[in-house]
């Protein structure tokens, strides 16, 4: 007779190992929710074998629907972030890619806490839809070349049961699961090859490079597994990325670097990801510097029935915070800076909040840039002045006399 869920839960309490099947049986429906939550925390706990790792992932994949690409023909690409401030690299990398030939599909996710979702930053593009059904992501993969959707409920439905219970449980925090919990959404999505921005610093979920590099790895031998080739970049996230945070003044600074104007550590970040994708860096930057990609972005955006050329929400009140010294700026605190972002309308404190797609913080100097007294550190773009919080956006930042240089974005890649 099998092991009831109780003898499976102590198992693993006490440092055993489940089999695949015992695996299966523990995140199944069937499962209370009660006993699921128990479990998790026996894994926070007690970790999980590499073994039991790859046939949790397969028991997630299981769970749900699999996205079938076959019918592009092509090997298709994805890129993943596991999530950070001002990171609009998906609407940069994605017309790059496509720009290159090489076939993008991706299903995003939407912003909780201080990260943003790309899905909220495309949806303040007047028209564009998220919600592409299987057949519509192929066929518009197939006459443009990229497509970006929402999840639909029946891809890795157990991750969606699981996230919630993590969320609520204290137990998000564990290598194993999260690793299993992205790479089940990017396995059951269809692609054949796959790059992961790995996020390190205080804006992200791996505070340190060495517990990066342990979940960096942890979802390359996943992917190995699994049959997804996965490279992961490991990149910094001490700042937000880029200038922009929030929603639209995100998609207005992906835009400007289509045009060959971006900051130095988005085009950087953006460059190397599509370059891993295409297997061809040489084409990427052609693409970049001919305007091809930024064309591929239009076609894109025109064909999920956003308006390219549409304005994008704007602000009621849109307030600079000055500097209150002269000095270079030594750091901007990314989790801080989000987390006043999300305060201001533009990311979700809880996931049934709505987001107020126009609001958002502008970094005008970041770490490295020099400013004198009084000049702005930032712009708040706020519903009205009453929201803007100038001591909490300028305590972000930290200057000093010295002349600082940042350290490149990407740190290392692995895989
Ligand atoms: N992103 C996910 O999708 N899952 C996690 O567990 C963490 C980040």
């Amino acid at each position: 007779m099998s092991d009831r869920i109780v003898d499976l839960i102590a198992r693993k309490r006490d440092g055993g190992e489940l089999d695949a099947g015992e695996l299966a049986r523990m995140i199944s429906k069937d499962t209370p929710d009660y006993q699921l939550a128990a479990f998790l925390m026996a894994v926070v706990l007690r970790g999980m074998s590499a073994r039991e790792t790859a046939d949790l992932l397969a028991a997630m994949v299981g769970s749900g629907a699999r996205l079938d690409l076959s019918s592009i023909g092509r090997p298709v690409a994805d890129k993943h972030s596991t999530g950070g401030v001002g990171d609009k690299t998906t609407l940069v990398v994605g017309p790059l890619v496509a720009a290159c030939g090489v076939p993008v599909a991706k299903l995003s996710g939407r912003g909780l806490g201080h990260t943003g979702g790309t899905l909220d930053k495309l949806e303040s593009i007047p028209g564009f839809r998220v919600d592409l059904t299987p057949a519509e992501l192929i066929d518009q993969v197939r006459r443009v070349g990229i497509a970006v959707a929402g999840q639909t409920a029946d891809l890795v439905p157990a991750d969606k049961r699981m996230y919630h219970l993590r969320d609520v449980t204290a137990t998000v925090q564990s290598i194993p699961l999260i690793a299993t919990s992205i790479m089940s959404k990017k396995v059951a999505s269809g692609a054949s090859r796959l790059v992961l921005d790995v996020k390190v610093g205080v804006g992200a979920f791996m505070p340190d490079l060495a517990s990066a590099r342990e979940l960096a790895d942890a979802m390359i031998e996943l992917g190995a597994a699994a049959g997804l080739p996965t490279t992961c970049m490991l990149t910094r996230m001490d700042e937000p990325l880029g200038r922009a945070v929030g929603n639209a003044v995100e998609v207005a600074e992906a835009v400007e670097t289509l045009r060959g104007n971006g900051p130095a550590d988005l085009v950087d970040l953006c460059v190397s990801a599509a370059a891993i994708m295409t297997d061809d860096r040489a084409a990427v930057d052609d693409a970049l510097a001919s305007g091809a990609a930024l064309e591929a972005y239009r076609r894109w955006i025109a064909a999920q029935g956003g308006d390219p050329d549409a304005p994008l929400p704007e602000a009621g009140a849109v307030v600079p915070v000055p500097s209150p010294r002269a000095g270079y700026v030594h750091s901007c605190h990314a989790l801080r800076l989000g987390d006043a972002a999300m305060r201001l309308g533009a990311g979700r404190a809880t996931k049934e909040d709505p987001v107020d797609h126009a609001v958002g913080i502008v970094v005008n100097a970041k770490a490295g840039e020099r400013v004198e007294r009084g000049q702005p550190l930032a712009t708040v773009h706020a519903r009205s002045p009453a929201d803007v919080d100038a001591a909490a956006v300028a305590a972000c930042f930290e200057l000093g006399d010295d002349d600082v240089q940042p350290p490149p974005v990407v740190i290392e890649i692995r895989g």
